[in-house]
């Protein structure tokens, strides 16, 4: 039996409201489907089935109808039940029901249409994907239904993912650790090795198939030698076995190659993207590849970048490297997605000319129209590096002529490490509202990376995971929430963070109403608490090197990274604007430009990653700088500390292993922010000897 914690939010907790339970029973105790068997349909079923069972405790009977049957007539057949129908593919779906006036038009393969319908003498509910992949998240939304306890007259839905790539890239290394990763170690990997038990594979993958997500990269995007060898014979046939088991839950597999592998493993003495040699042993790897994984995603790619190699080194751009691997996998159907994560990370930090928040736009904007069509560049949120707090990057929407992909980090890096509770989707629903402008008013980040503002032939979004095998899967249990509302969020951007935070509360703990809406009050807090004690007004990076985790006030300001804040005895900030900083603003299109380069136009949030200030300076909040940093950090210690009284409230009302293990975190995410608001306050009250106006202690 999985434990509580593992199963995450796929607990399929029995129903215990009596008439609800008998209601979902009617339903679902038949299920009737119509198509051929597939491995995405068994994968439905199976789901289906263990749902019922679970949730219902009922086994389900099962008819299946083969394709050469005739389809049901709408009065015919079974009186109650639930009838599950794949669109055919090239079809309308005129003749979806007879009963229902609705005519919906043709799903997208991904899509599906979920309805029941019913009246004094049956009961149906109606599930038809608009493939085996459509159904298969239908049969998984009907079951969060059930689960959120969704009364059947509700269930009336067509729904279509807004996104086409929906990624999660992995950072886990073939020797089992996991670069950034605070769950444990790898699910895929030990000692070297692939492992042998797929078990976790397959939960992992019902777990982000549950939520939309259909592809994955397997391996960080920092190649090292075991894994610069699984585009080789050695490695693909187990590549292969793990590339079965997503695909059975609609997922494609990718991997991220090194871009020296033609050097390193290939014999051929070079990298060179332009040298034949190379481009031949590319395309022989590729062939290799389809020869063993025929619905292989593809490459992902962190090149000349963070000391990676890359075309750079023989005088080649980004565009010559990411198109050779472009024509090696084009005729297979297979992309690249080559990062814009590059920027120089050598800098001399008495250098005030270079910024690196400019870096990526620098590189690749002049690239623009020069990719192939199988190339989308994956831009990450912000201009530097997953901070609690960044603008969003100036590169979407700059490129009107290449694929791009965005960019988040689930795994919490820079936000408390899955030991402190950060509730991200509220951070990237920000981004994804985000107004470019590129095309006028209305131009959101989220339009751009679907496709639909500037009609791109690929394009999506990809976000590193924060998994590990934790029993829990991502150490912190409320942290399965940022997972969970990646994905449901990428689906449909246009999902509230509430909503979000609702709908994976009642499938993780239940549906006591006291608990929802004590869980989504955390949640929702949790983003602006962590801002609150950490790093002020978008300044970021006061962490400790290398690490990421704690505070440590000047742990970058004289390192090679270009992360500084500039602070001295009269400011802070770094002056980005294009008048007398480094001419970053100019990035954006207007009014955003102006509007960040503009003293009192700059949102407060943002303040210090535009602008040098005087301590004193006034924020639209009335307050001088300094105070607003004693305030933050007062006030966020002391709200991290009301988060765990919160959930202690909640004892004997959740799982007792949810709950301790959650209090755990809690309560250590009370301590650190205290060390965090101690050390913060300290450490600008020592700079600017400006006392706090309340008197309040500070060391
Ligand atoms: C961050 C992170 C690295 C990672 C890099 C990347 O800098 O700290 O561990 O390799 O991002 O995105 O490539």
């Amino acid at each position: 039996m999985k434990s509580t914690l593992y199963r995450a939010w796929l607990q399929y907790s029995p129903v215990q409201d009596a008439e609800l339970r008998e209601a979902y029973r009617r339903v679902l105790g038949t299920i009737v489907l119509e198509g051929r068997q597939s491995e995405l349909l068994d994968s439905a079923i199976e789901e289906l089935r263990s749902g019922c069972r679970s949730l219902l405790d009922i086994e389900p009977e099962l008819l299946l109808l083969g394709n050469e049957m005739p389809q049901l007539a709408s009065n015919e057949g079974i009186s109650s039940g639930l009838q599950l129908r794949v669109q055919p593919a090239a079809d309308n779906v005129q003749d979806l029901e007879e009963g229902d006036n609705s005519a919906p038009g043709k799903l997208g393969p991904e899509g599906f249409r979920l309805q029941y319908l019913g009246d004094s003498l049956q009961e149906r509910v109606i599930l038809i994907g608009g493939s085996e992949k459509g159904l298969l998240y239908g049969v998984f939304h009907l079951l969060r239904l059930v689960a959120a306890h969704e009364p059947l007259t509700a269930w009336n839905v067509t729904e279509e993912p807004v996104n086409r790539l929906r990624m999660i890239n992995q950072w886990d290394n073939a020797d089992g650790s996991i670069e950034r990763g605070y769950a444990g170690r790898s699910i895929f990997y030990r000692n070297g090795r692939f492992t042998n038990d797929l078990t976790r594979v397959k939960d992992y993958a019902r777990l982000l198939s549950s939520v939309g997500i259909n592809a994955i990269s397997i391996n960080n995007v920092n190649v090292h030698e075991i894994e610069t060898r699984f585009i080789t014979r050695e490695y693909l046939p187990q590549v292969a076995q793990i590339a079965s088991v997503f695909r059975k839950y609609g997922i494609t597999l990718y991997l991220s190659i090194n871009f020296a592998a033609p050097l390193h493993i290939g014999g051929v003495g070079t990298s060179d993207p332009l040298n034949e040699d190379v481009r031949r042993w590319w395309r022989a790897a590729a062939d290799e590849i389809y020869s063993h994984i025929p619905d292989f995603g593809g490459f992902l790619v962190k090149a000349d970048s963070e000391h990676r190699p890359g075309p750079f080194a023989y005088g080649r751009d980004h565009a010559d490297g990411a198109n050779m691997l472009a024509e090696a996998l084009e005729p297979h159907g297979g992309i690249v997605i080559w990062r814009c994560f590059v920027y120089n990370c050598m800098q001399d930090w008495r250098d005030r000319s270079t910024d690196r928040a400019k870096a990526a736009y620098d590189h690749f904007t002049p690239l623009d129209g020069r990719f192939m069509d199988n190339v989308l560049l994956q831009i990450k949120n912000g201009p530097m590096d997953f901070q609690v707090r960044e603008p969003v990057s100036p590169l979407f929407g700059s490129m009107k002529h290449t694929n791009q992909v965005l960019e988040f980090q689930v795994t919490q890096e820079y936000t408390g490490q899955q030991r402190h509770v950060c509730y991200l989707v509220p951070q990237w629903k920000d981004v994804l509202d985000f107004d470019t402008h590129a095309g006028g008013q209305g131009s959101y980040v989220k339009r751009i990376v679907s496709g639909s503002l500037h009609s791109m032939k690929l394009s999506g979004i990809a976000a590193v995971s924060n998994i590990g095998d934790d029993e829990n899967w991502t150490g912190h249990t409320l942290a399965q929430a940022n997972l969970y509302g990646y994905g449901r969020l990428i689906w449909n951007p246009d999902l509230t963070s509430e909503e979000i935070a609702e709908e994976w509360t009642r499938q993780t703990f239940g549906n006591d109403e006291a608990v929802i809406k004590t869980v989504c009050g955390m949640l929702m807090k949790s983003w602006p608490i962590y801002e609150s004690y950490t790093s002020p007004l978008g300044v970021g990076w006061m962490v400790t090197p290398h690490t990421h985790y704690g505070p440590d006030v000047d742990g970058y300001e004289y390192s090679r990274w270009g992360t500084y804040h500039f602070a001295d005895r009269d400011g802070i900030g770094v002056d980005r604007t294009a008048a007398t900083g480094t001419g970053y603003t100019a990035q954006y299109f207007e009014p955003n430009a102006r509007r960040y380069e503009t003293l009192e136009d700059c949102p407060d949030e943002l303040l210090l990653f535009f602008h040098h200030v005087p301590y004193s300076h006034r924020l639209k909040s009335g307050k001088t700088v300094i105070q607003h940093i004693y305030d933050t950090h007062f006030e966020g210690a002391d709200a991290a500390a009301a988060l765990l009284a919160e959930w202690a409230s909640l004892e004997g009302r959740v799982d007792p292993a949810q709950h301790a293990q959650v209090a755990a975190r809690l309560a250590e995410q009370a301590e650190h922010a205290k060390h965090w608001r101690d050390v913060i306050n300290t450490y600008f009250f020592r700079k600017s000897g400006v006392p706090d106006e309340k008197g309040r202690t500070i060391f």
